[in-house]
């Protein structure tokens, strides 16, 4: 399938999305959502893609989402859109693992699109940050609510109320991002982690993905619980079998999403 908006591939096991609006900095129209929208669609749905990878260019992941389309919404028009939740969120229900490789800026809804993804993976030149305070608004897409449980409600308050970016060392410092690479390495980086994940075993990923997401939605108890039972689940599949029997005979495991 074409789009407008975005490039697609596909690279062995992992898919790979690359925003594509140079002139406007990968500004995330709403057609660019709904072009990322059908490609997740599309890896989800593709059974010989593992991991999904979402990126941008050099310069930038997202510089926030689109200003020129948004400056003349009224409140009724954001209301019965439901405004920034629809089509948006779409990545952070995807049930195959999606990688954010972020060089450039990743500024309010690019901040935020990186923080639906399920990790982070910055260049050494990226920068984060929720400047909707500058433009007489504020993060829409979940700044306020993930920025918070990931860097702690002190960092976020200064990153949403002076609207000031951070650079990647800092991000790393804080959390927000799980490593960050030299610019020229950032793909090789990401397509590593990418494959070795996807060497895993699938239902195992998804069923750790959903617990480490259940962390954020529940208590410390009812997490630990989840996690237990969905510990317990790993018991019935093959793939553990076959896990286990591989580490006692000393070879490599051989998986078949069983
Ligand atoms: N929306 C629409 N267009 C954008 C854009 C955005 N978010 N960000 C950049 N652009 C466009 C610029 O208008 C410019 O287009 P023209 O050449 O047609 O004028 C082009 O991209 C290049 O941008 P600059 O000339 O500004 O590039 P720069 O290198 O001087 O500055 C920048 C880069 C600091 C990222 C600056 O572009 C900037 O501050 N962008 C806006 C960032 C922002 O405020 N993001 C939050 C948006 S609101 C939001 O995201 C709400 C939410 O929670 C979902």
């Amino acid at each position: 399938m074409a789009y407008d908006n975005i490039l697609v591939e596909t690279s062995g096991q992992v898919g790979v999305i690359t925003l594509n609006r140079p002139k406007a900095l990968n500004a995330l129209s709403s057609g660019l959502i709904r072009d990322l929208g059908a490609a997740l669609d599309a890896f989800e749905a593709a059974p010989d893609v593992r991991v999904i990878v979402l990126t941008g260019s050099d310069k930038a992941f997202a510089a926030g989402a689109d200003i020129k389309e948004m400056a003349e919404k009224t409140y009724m028009d954001a209301y019965l859109q439901n405004f920034i939740t629809q089509g948006w969120e779409r990545v952070t229900v995807c049930r195959k693992p999606v990688i954010a490789a972020v060089a450039g800026f990743a500024l309010g809804g690019g901040c935020e699109l990186a923080m639906m993804c399920d990790m982070i993976i910055a260049a050494d030149n990226a920068k984060f940050g929720q400047p909707e305070i500058n433009l007489g608004t504020m993060p829409g897409a979940g700044g306020t609510q993930r920025l918070t449980r990931f860097v702690g409600k002190s960092k976020a308050m200064d990153m949403c109320l002076t609207g000031r970016m951070m650079d990647a060392d800092e991000a790393w410092k804080c959390g927000l991002v799980s490593r960050v690479v030299p610019l020229d390495d950032l793909r090789e980086t990401v397509m590593r982690i990418a494959e070795t994940i996807a060497d895993k075993s699938l239902p195992i990923t998804m069923m750790v993905k959903e617990a480490v997401n259940t962390a954020y939605e529940t208590t410390l108890s009812q997490g630990i619980h989840f996690e237990r039972r969905t510990f317990h689940a790993t018991f019935a599949t093959d793939d553990q079998k076959e896990g286990m029997a591989a580490f006692i005979e000393k070879r490599q495991p051989s998986f078949t999403d069983r």
